[in-house]
């Protein structure tokens, strides 16, 4: 009897779980983007790019933003072939906050308001020991978050306006410290505890913007392929699936998604009772042997 009820208990404790997260409440369609003036960063390759090419599909205005020219007016044009009421891009590096915040006047200049801020961008850097950079380390808290808040700021009152949201694309790295990206790990932490108490405080003061902090396991994009491809022993996500769910979180007003679900949700669920036993799981789907290049170790 005891195990029959624990043979049963068990696959439904299972299946109230899953419908419970599943089940975001409200119903995702494409015509709630519509007509919406977004911005996306870091969108001249991968999700980013992959992000702007959904907007425009479902009749978004976008502004993209990235470093490189050329690849941003090739994902400009097949944004308005896919049907974009209008698509623009401004070049930049987004280490300089000067910049960080002529993006969001070019909005404001281009479409007089914003409904969505997608802050996606990230550094160079590298997979690897840390190698005792400290530069390094400034510099990418500066791209991949003082950027970040620079932005928020410079948009908070368009999107108090429409009563819009932001996005921050994080990672499980985000979450949970895991090797080999030391620096890359301290700034997605980093937003995490900015975008989250934020989020606090703008409950507190009926600011009604949302802030979805999207949780990202391993993506196909041709630079995390290259880097950690042989490094996890884990197959690596679509970035056209991976991108559509991050809009949907972000249009549903979710305070946190989570893609893939089962290398994200589940091991955040054994982070905090057992955390020795899920770093150490963690550790041994590793092939250290496989790491490249011999960035200089500081052990
Ligand atoms: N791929 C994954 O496995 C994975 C896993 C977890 C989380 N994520 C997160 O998902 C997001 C997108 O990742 P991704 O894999 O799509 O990245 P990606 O393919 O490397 O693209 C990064 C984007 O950022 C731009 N960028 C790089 N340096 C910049 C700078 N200094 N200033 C402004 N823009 C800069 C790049 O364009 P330019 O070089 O032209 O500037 C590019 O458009 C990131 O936030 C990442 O942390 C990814
Ligand atoms: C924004 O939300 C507030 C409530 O928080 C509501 O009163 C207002 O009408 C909304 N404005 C728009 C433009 O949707
Ligand atoms: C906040 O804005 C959203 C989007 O306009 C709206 O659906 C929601 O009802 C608003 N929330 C409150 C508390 O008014
Ligand atoms: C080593 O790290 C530095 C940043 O500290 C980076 O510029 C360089 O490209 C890395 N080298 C390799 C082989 O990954």
């Amino acid at each position: 009897m005891a195990l029959l009820s624990r043979k049963l208990l068990i696959p439904l404790l299972g299946l109230v779980l899953a419908v419970y997260f599943y089940s975001g409440g409200d119903e995702f369609k494409p015509e709630l983007l519509k007509g919406k003036r977004t911005i996306v960063t870091g969108a001249s390759t991968g999700i980013g790019e992959q992000m702007a090419y959904h907007l425009a599909q479902m009749g978004s205005h976008v502004l993209i933003t990235a470093r490189t020219e050329e690849k941003l007016k090739k994902v400009v044009a097949k944004c308005l072939e896919l049907g974009a009421p209008s698509a623009h891009y401004i070049a930049g590096s987004m280490d300089d906050m000067v910049f960080a915040e002529s993006v969001v006047k070019k909005a404001e200049n281009l479409f007089g308001g914003l409904d969505m801020l997608i802050l996606n961008h990230i550094g160079d850097s590298y997979y690897n020991f840390f190698n005792g950079d400290i530069k390094s380390v400034r510099k990418l808290m500066e791209i991949n978050f003082l950027s970040y808040v620079t932005m928020t700021v410079a948009a908070l009152p368009m999107l108090k306006d429409t009563n819009g949201s932001i996005v921050v694309v994080s990672s499980i790295a985000g979450k949970i410290g895991v090797p080999f990206v030391v620096p890359y790990s301290a700034t997605k932490f980093a937003l995490d505890g900015f975008f989250s108490s934020l989020r606090q405080e703008f409950i507190l003061k009926d600011v009604n913007v949302s802030i979805t902090l999207c949780i990202i396991s391993f993506i196909n994009t041709e630079k995390a392929l290259k880097a950690v491809g042989d490094v996890l022993s884990y197959p690596a996500a679509p970035k056209e699936e991976c991108a559509l769910e991050i809009i949907k979180g972000g249009v549903l007003r979710q305070w946190e998604m989570y893609y893939k679900y089962e290398h994200t949700r589940i091991p955040l669920l054994f982070r905090d009772w057992a955390p020795q036993l899920l770093s150490s799981f963690m550790r041994s789907g590793l092939n250290v042997e496989n790491l490249k290049g011999s960035n200089h170790s500081l052990y």
